[in-house]
């Protein structure tokens, strides 16, 4: 079937930028994206490109060139997903936070809401597609869903992936490393699996686009993002060591990643990895393997997560140590509150578990990033239920200066690569601080010898004082 028309169900971090640039490269079909989230639609039809909901380095560009050609955001899910021949699910799926696999199952409400609601609406023949991450073997359960409507449409089901990074979607979109597409290994399945694979043609060389059974394309995609993550985790769980024995985590990411078989990326030592997915997709694939009783695969994986969240401690840690173990009543800034640079996303940020962990203490935290806003820092604290809402508003005070942030403070604490923390004015940042001035560098960015020689008191990750 040659696809005219399409729809995509979540216009997030996945759906907005996919769909932009499918629209940007495929002028003929029209890609219409559709959330229930009203304020986010809105945003994304701003008359203003630079207002869309998501920040990313070249999407307003994108956009602003589609936008009311071939691309649309709208709310009325319905009409969208009765005038398409493909509809994509992009919506949220995060772990569950009650009930069966709470904390490590990923919830599949919204998924299973979006197949209802096709198979509501439908009256054509139509070809769903996987966007969102999915534990293996969801596909089937989407699949009886549609398949019970009694109506006589016919679907097709595709698993497709994104490997997307935040922070370099549009790159990643535009020469994405591969493709990847399942579906089922039947005639009627080949063929949707051909329909999809003509759409990213249009710019994807046909040798990057590679096909496969519908459970291998899910389980692909839990894997390959649990094995990034563990190389982070392993990166950071060497960086410990090599505080103790004066070998420096930078050298030793060089000389392994030296080495072709393993690669210079992901390699870079840092506070902890965050980010709405490599937490959900780990503890995603841990849930699957315990519920196969595969107790030893699971912890395998699960320790993945456990090095993480020791990064994230220890760090916070090492700063209240630093200021003779107390922090109450001092004022620590913290630069970045993004889970990485070049995205205003603050899912899973590391930034928010060490905020935390001062607040215990009763610090007092100034936090400035260039492009998260002020509401969200309250959002993501009050989301951990750890405090009520006005404390946390007693202790964190966000501001839009990072020198007016770092003022009268006793510590820095860098918490995302944002690139221009690098081209601060140092030493007017010093001459405000309070003496000794520390700075923890959780991302191994700033120019350590300088800031020595300014007068700092330096701690970056994996080396030792
Ligand atoms: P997101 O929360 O930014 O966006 C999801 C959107 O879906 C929200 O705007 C929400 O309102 C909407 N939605 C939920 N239920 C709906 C319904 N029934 N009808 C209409 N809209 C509905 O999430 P995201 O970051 O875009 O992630 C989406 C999926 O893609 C997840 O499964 C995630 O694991 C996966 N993924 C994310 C990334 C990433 O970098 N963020 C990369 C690859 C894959
Ligand atoms: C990750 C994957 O890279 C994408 O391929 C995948 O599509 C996506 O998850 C997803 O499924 O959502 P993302 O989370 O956007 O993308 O960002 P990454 O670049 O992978 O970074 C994740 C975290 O690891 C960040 O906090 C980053 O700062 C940290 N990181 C990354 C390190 O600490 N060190 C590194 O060397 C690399």
């Amino acid at each position: 079937m040659k696809i005219k028309s399409i729809c995509c169900i979540g216009a997030g971090y996945v759906g907005g930028p996919t769909m932009a640039v499918i629209a940007k490269k495929c002028p003929q079909i029209k890609v219409t994206v559709v959330d229930i989230n009203e304020a986010r639609i809105a945003a994304w039809n701003d008359e203003n490109v630079d207002n869309i909901p998501v920040y990313e380095p070249g999407l307003s560009d994108v956009v602003a060139e589609a936008r009311g050609r071939n691309l649309f955001f709208s709310t009325d899910v319905d009409k969208a997903i009765h005038e398409a021949d493909m509809i994509f699910i992009s919506v949220n799926t995060p772990t569950k936070t009650y009930g069966e696999g709470k904390g490590l199952a990923a919830d599949l409400k919204w998924i299973e809401l979006c197949a209802r609601q096709i198979a509501r609406v439908s009256t054509t023949d139509k070809i769903v597609v996987e966007k969102s991450t999915l534990p293996v073997r969801t596909a089937s359960t989407i699949k009886s869903i549609l398949d019970h409507t009694g109506s006589g449409v016919n679907f097709q089901i595709l698993s497709n992936p994104e490997f997307l990074a935040e922070g370099t979607a549009v790159e990643d979109l535009m020469k994405p490393d591969r493709v990847l597409i399942g579906g089922d290994q039947t005639p009627e399945g080949l063929e949707a699996i051909q329909s999809l694979v003509d759409v990213y043609a249009e710019w994807v060389p046909k040798d990057h686009i590679l096909t496969t059974n519908v459970w291998s394309s899910e389980l692909s995609k839990l894997t390959a993002n649990a094995f990034l993550a563990q190389r982070v985790s392993s990166i950071n769980a060497l960086s410990e060591l090599c505080e103790h024995t004066e070998a420096d985590i930078n050298e030793v990411a060089r000389a392994i990643g030296s080495d072709s078989r393993i690669g210079p990326k992901f390699l870079k030592a840092s506070v902890g990895f965050g980010g709405s997915c490599f937490q959900k997709d780990i503890l995603n694939l841990v849930y699957i393997s315990r519920s196969y009783g595969l107790d030893e695969v699971a912890d395998y994986w699960e320790q993945v997560i456990k090095m993480n969240d020791h990064q994230k401690k220890r760090f916070a840690k090492k700063i209240i140590r630093s200021l003779y173990n107390t922090v109450n009543g001092k004022k620590i800034a913290l630069l970045g509150w993004a889970f990485k640079k070049d995205t205003n996303d603050t899912r899973e940020s590391a930034a928010i578990y060490v905020t935390d962990h001062l607040l215990f203490e009763h610090a007092n935290v100034a936090v400035f990033d260039p492009k998260v806003r002020e509401e969200q820092v309250f959002v993501d604290m009050d989301y951990l239920n750890t405090r009520s809402s006005e404390e946390n508003r007693k202790y964190i005070d966000v501001v839009e200066d990072p020198y007016e942030a770092c003022k009268g403070a006793h510590a820095i604490a860098i918490m995302t690569e944002w690139d221009e923390f690098k081209t601060y004015d140092w030493q007017r940042i010093y001459d405000n601080m309070l003496k000794p001035a520390h700075v923890f560098d959780g991302r191994n960015i700033l120019d350590r010898k300088k800031l020595k020689q300014i007068g700092f008191q330096v701690y970056s990750i994996g080396t030792a004082d």
